[in-house]
C-alpha cells in the first residue's frame, strides 16, 4: 500500500558505491550519517569532501512527508509550480488538527466538521498530484511513517521538526520549512548545511522501570536544548541494540529538544524485527543485503573519538527513570527523593492533575503495552486514580492492535480518555479549560517531547514534565510529582500497603500488528482531472497568486515599515497560537505580520508610524495604507533576524502585504533564504552602524538596483525628514539563480516558467 520498494531497492544500488568512493575521498571509515548523507548528494556520486558544520550542499531526498497544520501552505505553493504530480514520494497526514477534548469518537467527528474545508482541500490536492492521504484519525505522522515509510539509510524531509523520529528505522530524517520541501516535490535539490557530528554510546542494559525516554531524557540533560545544534546524533554501543526500533524512535524524536539537525540509528535485528512485523519483509532483505552500509564502518565505533566532533557515553545499567521540566525539556530531575527537594524549593505543586500518555514520541504499541501493566496493577491492587488519564495512540494500527489485545480496555477501566490517534494535547488541541490564561496553577505529566509554558492546554500555570509512558502511568496513579514507583508504596481502597511490580510490555504485538481501515488514501494514478476547490469565501484556506516581480521603479521612495529593535524571531514576525487557523490562508494570516516584533523608536510592540498619515498604528495596517497607494515598504532589523522556525509565512507574509526589502545586522540563514524565494531583497549592512542612522520617517532609494549581480552590494540612499540623506551600503548573497528569482517574482515563478 504505502512503501516503494523498488524506490528503495533504487537507492540500495547505489548506496555500496557511493560510500566506497566517499570513504577513499574522506581518506577514512565512515560513520552512519556520513554514509547516508555521501550516498543521497544531488549530483550522484560524491567528488569532493564537504567541511562539517561549513559546507552547503545540495542533496536529493527520497520522501517527503507533511502534516495538515504545515502542509496547506506548503501545497499551495506547489500548486504554483505548474508540475503534474510531486518528482519525490510524499505524504500529507491529519493530525494537528483534531482537539481531544470528550474522547476519539466525539472529537474527531467535530474535527471532521469544524476543519471539513481543510481536510479536504487537502485530499483533493493530494489526489491531484500523486500524493498519499492520511485521513484524520489515521494517526500521528511521525509514527505513520515509522510504520509505512522509513527505511534504513533512506533520507526524508518532512514538514515537521520531529521528522526526526524516523532515524529510529536507521534514516537520515529532518524537518523543514514547507519552502524547502515545495523545491524538492517540484524535482529541485535540497540545500543543507554538512553537519557536525555527535555520537553517543549506549553501553549496559536497559531494564525494569527504566526506558528509552530516558536514555534521550538523559542526553537532553548533558546537552541542553541547544547542544545538539547543526549536528546528526548518532546512537551506537551493545546499549543500543538493545532497545527496541520504537524506542529508537523516541530517542531520535527527542533529538529535536536538543536541536540536532536529527538523530539516528544503524540498522540491526530490531529494525529488521520491526520491518517484517509491520509486513515489510521485502524491506528488511533488502536491507540484510546491504547491511555493511547501514551501519558505521567498525573501526568508527572502536575509536569514536576519532570520528565524531563530540562523542558522549551513558552506562545504560546506571540509569533510572528521570522526569523532566518544567517548561523546559532538559531540565532533568531523577524520580523521588531528588524531586521532593527541587519542587518544594521551586514551589512547584507536587500534586498532579493529568497523566497524557501518546505524541510522535512515545505512542508505539511497546509504549502502550508497557503502561498498561502499570494501569493493570492498579486494578489488581485495588488503587483508584489520583490523577485523570489520557491516551493518545499514535496510528490507528497501533489502536486497533492494542483494542483487540485488551490494552485500552485496562486504561478504560482506570476511566482513562482515549483520545484520537492525533497529537491533541502535544499541540495544545486539547480542551482542557475554558479560559486557559486564568487557569490554576498545577502539575501534569506527560511522555511527549516538549513542555514549554501553555504548550499542552494554554495556561501559562500548568508546570508540564515530561516523562516515559510507564512512569507517566505510575505517577498519574498516585497523584504526585516525587512519586517513586521503585521504592515507594501506597495505600490502596482497602487501606492496605501496596507496591508496584517493574513494568511489562510486548516490544511487538505478540499476535501481529491489526487494522480494518488504517485511513490511507492513494492517489489517482492520473489526477489531471481532480478538481480543487477553495471557496473563494473561505477565511482559512486561499488559493495563491503568482506574487508580481518588484520593478526597478517600485525600489524608490520605499518607506520605513518598522525599525525591528532586538530579537526578531520568525514568531515575532508570523505569531502562532490562534493564528494557526490561518496557515492556509495568506490574506487571513498577514493580518499577524511583525506585530510581535518591537518598535526601535517607542519599544512598543505593534504599533509603527503611518507616513502617510503621521499617525501610529499597528504594522499589518499601517503597511496596508502604504500598499493602497502603491508604495513598497522596508523593514529593518537586529542581529539574527528571522531566528526559530523555518516557517515560510514569515517570508510570503511581508512580501503579500507589499515588503519589497528587508534590511538587518544578520540574518538566520533559512529565513534569508525563505526572503529570496519569495522574489524579495534580503540584504545586510555593510557597516552595522548604519543601523543606528535609520530614522522613523526614512524614505529609501535604491539606486543601483537595475545592476544587481552577485558578489556587488546595493547602494541605498536614506532620505531623512529634515531632507538631509545618507548613503548606506548593503551587502547580498545572491547568486545569479537568487536574482533571477528576484527578477522574477518568486522561485516558484521561475519554476513554472520551465515548465511552461
Ligand atoms: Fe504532533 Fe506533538 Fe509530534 S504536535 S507531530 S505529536 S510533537
Amino acid at each position: 500500500m504505502a512503501f516503494d520498494i523498488d524506490m528503495i531497492k533504487e537507492v540500495y544500488a547505489t548506496m555500496g558505491e557511493r560510500v566506497d568512493i566517499a570513504r577513499k575521498l574522506v581518506g577514512k571509515p565512515l560513520t552512519l550519517a556520513e554514509k547516508i548523507l555521501y550516498s543521497h548528494l544531488w549530483d550522484g556520486n560524491p567528488s569532493k569532501v564537504f567541511q562539517r558544520g561549513k559546507d552547503y550542499v545540495d542533496f536529493a531526498p527520497d520522501r517527503i512527508a507533511c502534516q495538515d497544520a504545515t502542509a496547506q501552505m506548503a501545497l499551495l505553493q506547489f500548486m504554483q509550480a505548474g508540475k503534474p504530480k510531486v518528482a519525490v514520494p510524499t505524504t500529507v497526514h491529519c493530525d494537528h488538527l483534531i482537539q481531544a477534548k470528550s474522547g476519539a469518537a466525539v472529537d474527531l467527528k467535530s474535527a471532521n466538521s469544524s476543519s471539513a474545508e481543510v481536510f479536504n482541500f487537502l485530499e483533493s490536492v493530494s489526489n491531484k498530484y500523486g500524493i498519499g492521504f492520511w485521513k484524520p484519525g489515521a494517526g500521528i505522522i511521525h509514527q505513520v511513517v515509522l510504520e509505512n515509510y522509513a527505511f534504513p539509510g533512506g533520507m526524508m524531509i518532512g514538514t515537521d521538526s520531529h521528522t526526526v523520529n524516523a532515524g529510529g528505522l536507521g534514516m537520515v530524517a529532518i524537518g523543514v520549512g514547507g519552502a524547502d520541501a515545495v523545491d524538492v516535490m517540484a524535482g529541485m535539490a535540497w540545500e543543507l548545511k554538512f553537519p557536525k557530528l555527535i555520537g553517543v554510546k549506549l553501553t549496559g542494559t536497559i531494564s525494569g522501570w527504566t526506558a528509552p525516554k530516558d536514555v534521550i531524557l538523559k542526553v537532553a540533560e548533558i546537552l541542553t536544548v541547544k547542544g545538539g545544534t547543526g549536528a546528526i546524533v548518532e546512537y551506537f554501543g551493545p546499549g543500543a541494540k538493545a532497545l527496541s526500533c520504537t524506542g529508537k524512535g523516541t530517542i531520535c524524536n527527542m533529538g529535536a529538544e536538543i536541536g540536532a539537525t536529527t538523530s539516528t540509528f544503524g540498522y540491526d535485528e530490531s529494525m529488521e524485527r520491526y520491518l517484517r512485523a509491520t509486513e515489510r519483509a521485502d524491506i528488511a532483505d533488502a536491507a540484510n543485503a546491504v547491511k555493511e552500509h547501514l551501519t558505521a564502518d567498525d573501526e568508527v565505533y572502536a575509536n569514536p573519538e576519532q570520528y565524531f566532533d563530540q562523542v558522549i557515553e551513558i552506562n545504560l545499567s546506571e540509569l533510572g527513570p528521570l522526569l523532566n521540566g518544567p517548561f523546559t525539556p532538559d531540565l532533568s530531575t531523577q524520580i523521588g527523593n531528588s524531586m521532593t527537594e527541587k519542587a518544594t524549593q521551586n514551589e512547584w505543586p507536587i500534586q498532579v492533575e493529568w497523566g497524557l500518555i501518546g505524541s510522535c514520541t512515545n505512542s508505539s504499541y511497546e509504549d502502550l503495552s508497557r503502561a498498561s501493566s502499570i494501569a493493570q496493577q492498579a486494578l489488581d491492587k485495588g488503587l483508584k486514580m489520583k490523577a485523570e488519564l489520557g491516551i493518545n495512540p499514535g496510528s490507528e494500527q497501533v489502536r486497533y492492535t492494542a483494542e483487540r489485545d485488551g490494552i485500552l480496555g485496562i486504561f478504560e477501566e482506570l476511566d482513562a480518555k482515549i483520545f484520537t490517534n492525533a497529537c491533541g494535547p502535544c499541540i495544545g488541541q486539547w480542551a482542557r479549560y475554558s479560559d486557559p490564561k486564568n487557569a490554576p496553577k498545577n502539575s501534569i505529566v506527560h511522555s511527549f517531547n516538549r513542555n514549554f509554558a501553555k504548550r499542552a492546554d494554554g495556561n501559562p500555570n500548568t508546570h508540564a514534565f515530561v516523562a516515559s509512558p510507564e512512569i507517566t502511568a505510575a505517577i498519574a496513579i498516585a497523584g504526585r510529582l516525587d512519586f517513586n514507583p521503585l521504592t515507594d508504596t501506597l495505600i490502596n481502597e482497602n487501606g492496605e500497603e501496596v507496591k508496584f511490580d517493574e513494568p511489562t510490555g510486548w516490544e511487538l504485538p505478540p499476535k501481529g500488528f491489526e487494522v480494518e481501515d488504517a485511513g490511507f488514501i492513494a492517489p489517482m494514478e492520473n489526477g489531471s482531472g481532480v478538481e480543487v476547490v477553495v471557496a473563494p469565501t473561505s477565511e482559512r484556506l486561499q488559493l495563491l497568486e503568482p506574487f508580481v516581480p518588484i520593478q526597478t521603479e517600485d525600489l524608490q521612495g520605499v518607506k520605513l515599515l518598522i525599525k525591528a529593535f532586538g530579537k526578531c524571531t520568525t514568531d515575532h514576525i508570523s505569531m502562532a497560537g490562534p493564528w494557526l487557523r490561518y496557515r492556509g490562508h495568506l490574506d487571513n494570516i498577514a493580518n499577524n505580520t511583525l506585530i510581535g516584533a518591537v518598535n526601535a523608536y517607542n519599544k512598543k510592540t505593534n504599533f509603527v508610524k503611518n507616513q502617510l498619515t503621521g499617525e501610529y498604528g499597528g504594522v499589518p495596517d499601517t503597511q496596508r495604507a502604504y500598499k493602497a497607494e502603491g508604495i513598497k515598504s522596508i523593514v529593518v532589523g537586529d542581529h539574527n533576524y528571522g531566528e526559530g522556525s523555518s516557517r515560510e509565512h514569515a517570508a510570503m507574509q511581508p512580501r503579500h502585504l507589499g515588503v519589497a526589502a528587508v534590511l538587518v545586522k544578520s540574518f538566520a540563514r533559512i529565513h534569508e533564504t525563505n526572503l529570496k524565494k519569495q522574489g524579495m531583497l534580503g540584504l545586510t549592512f555593510v557597516n552595522e552602524s548604519d543601523y543606528d542612522l535609520i530614522q522613523e520617517d526614512d524614505t529609501f532609494n535604491f539606486v543601483d538596483i537595475a545592476s544587481f549581480a552577485p558578489g556587488t552590494p546595493l547602494t541605498l540612499e536614506v532620505i531623512h525628514t529634515d531632507e538631509t540623506k545618507d548613503t548606506i551600503m548593503a551587502n547580498h548573497t545572491y547568486n545569479q539563480s537568487q536574482i533571477d528569482w528576484f527578477n522574477e517574482g518568486s522561485a516558484l515563478n521561475v519554476i513554472k516558467k520551465e515548465n511552461a
